[in-house]
């Protein structure tokens, strides 16, 4: 979903009916149908998503027929979509195996797969501003090994699998939009033989047994970007924990390492507290962690169960919690608020760097956690890499490329954004700066949103025009003076080794 008004059921009989008859239905606006486009003309990945319609909701079914880590999956999805154009045809961005029955409005609609791109005619046009419901029935998934060069997707691990779909690989996993843009609602339903364990994003509905398998349904009745559903199934175990301000809480891991890891989760309870204290409401009904015994070199904000590995798991206390505070951080920044295109993927990296940091002082680790005595320094010896960073990965909010993920997930987005965010609270005081970021995620929860829109609510929540300053800072090739400390220096590019703050931490 965008921001279109949610139709009642009306419309969506209208369109059932409407499918029935043969006459053709009145075009909204007299443009004849077209194909929707393969893709929202993303910056970094043009193809991700698709044009002429916006889910509202997912009701998404996969199988799992052993206890098997690495079979194949199979799968039905139930998308429901507004149609925002005339459509002759329209697309999915599928990257499985193979795909059974499409169906549309409950008839059966050609297909043809080109690439990640599933191109789906209609037996009728989908007029605009009408409700469709798309069925993708039997299709099949294979999870892959992580390895350093794709360490994300469907991904399986000795105890199972589990999904790191950041950011253009959950429709190997199912076919969607899949793009940050078009949040909508899901059920995920997923059956595994008895004694395997699943979970997704959300809340649990229900356990329905029947021969030897058990479904369990989950609800994320909040928007979520696609890149960021959770579905865990395996031989893994849940705990639950006592919940925080009525927000319940459980954890997932490995049953075999259970006694060594569900400890080390803990932290996120107070950590909760934290930024709620920080940043106002949590903006969904749950929260906990997810440990795969894998070595993905990341952890993942999937929404309500960040995403961790044993590698990370296995580090100090004092690295282990501000990652997880990061990740916390993100369900505020990242999920609920989400980025309307990848080039602004600083806002949500740029804001999860600038808590963790914050946690890490406040907790007493930041010397030990960056090798910097306080975030002043820390941040004074970044901003000195500045102009070294946005020539190497490009301005903070305009990544050079996306040839591989680390392009988009790049030093200067996460740190270069935190700079950003401690250059504007440098310029507008730290009341101001509060106000910024709690009505930031106020206003825009459950919504996709871009650069621009935080520039514009950062002059209108301080009263000054703040958009010289800050698009300087998000969008220029050199790095601009930084308020409050005329004494702190860039050193010329090319001078310097490769940047050291960045890469000391993380990872
Ligand atoms: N968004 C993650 C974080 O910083 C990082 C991440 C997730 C990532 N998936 C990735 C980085 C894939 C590189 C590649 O919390
Ligand atoms: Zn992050």
């Amino acid at each position: 979903m965008r921001t279109q008004p949610k139709k009642g059921l009306a419309v969506l009989l209208a369109v059932l009916v409407g499918s029935v008859g043969a006459a053709a239905p009145a075009y909204a606006g007299g443009a004849g149908p077209t194909p929707g486009s393969a893709g929202l003309g993303d910056r970094l990945y043009p193809l991700l998503g698709n044009g002429g319609y916006d889910v509202q909701n997912y009701d998404l079914h996969v199988t799992y027929p052993e206890k098997d880590p690495k079979q194949t999956v199979t799968g039905d999805v139930t998308i429901t979509a507004l149609a925002t154009q005339n459509l002759s045809r329209f697309n999915l961005d599928f990257g499985g195996d193979s795909v059974g029955v499409v169906r549309v409005n409950g008839d059966r609609a050609e297909f043809t797969r080109q690439g990640d791109e599933l191109v789906i005619t209609p037996r009728r046009h989908l007029p605009k501003g009408q409700r469709f419901r798309v069925r993708v029935s039997g299709y099949t998934a294979t999870p892959i090994e992580a390895n350093a060069s794709s360490p994300a997707g469907f991904v399986t691990t000795t105890d199972g699998t589990f999904m790191a779909g950041q950011p253009d690989q959950s429709h190997n996993y199912f076919p969607s939009n899949d793009h940050p843009s078009d949040m909508a609602t899901y059920t995920i339903a997923l059956t595994a033989p008895v004694g395997w364990l699943a979970v997704a994003n959300g809340t649990h509905v229900s356990d329905k047994r029947d021969h030897g398998y058990v479904t369990s349904t989950y609800r994320e009745a909040k928007p979520l970007a696609s890149e960021l559903i959770q579905a865990a199934v395996g031989d893994f175990v849940l705990q639950k924990r006592p919940p925080v301000n009525g927000i319940a809480i459980r954890d997932v891991v490995p049953r075999r390492l259970a006694d060594d890891l569900l400890p080390k989760a803990e932290v996120e309870r107070s950590q909760l507290t934290w930024m709620i204290d920080k940043v106002g409401k949590y903006p969904f009904e749950n929260y906990g962690s997810l440990v795969v015994d894998t070595r993905l070199g990341f952890a993942l904000e999937t929404q309500t169960i960040s995403l961790y590995d044993t590698s990370l798991f296995a580090r100090p206390k004092y690295i282990l919690d501000p990652i997880m505070l990061h990740e916390l951080s993100h369900m505020w920044f990242g999920d609920s608020v989400a980025p309307s295109e990848w080039s602004s993927v600083w806002q949500s990296e740029g804001h999860a760097t600038w808590y963790e940091l914050e946690y890490a002082e406040e907790t007493g680790v930041f010397q030990q956690y960056t090798r910097t005595p306080n975030r002043e320094a820390y941040f004074k010896q970044v901003y000195a890499e500045g102009d070294q960073l946005r020539k190497d990965y490009g301005p903070v909010a305009r990544p050079l490329k996306a040839d591989v993920i680390w392009d988009v997930f790049n030093p200067n987005v996460y740190d270069g954004g935190a700079l950003v965010l401690y250059a504007l609270r440098q310029k507008v005081g730290e009341r101001d700066f509060q106000r910024i970021e709690r009505e930031w995620v106020k206003l825009n929860r459950g919504k996709s949103v871009d650069t621009h829109d935080f520039v514009n609510l950062a002059s209108a929540v301080s009263g000054k025009n703040l958009r010289p300053f800050l698009n300087d800072w998000l969008y220029g090739t050199t790095t601009p003076p930084m308020p409050g400390h005329p004494d702190w220096t860039v050193d010329p590019a090319e001078a310097a080794a490769a940047p050291a703050a960045a890469t000391a931490r993380h990872r």
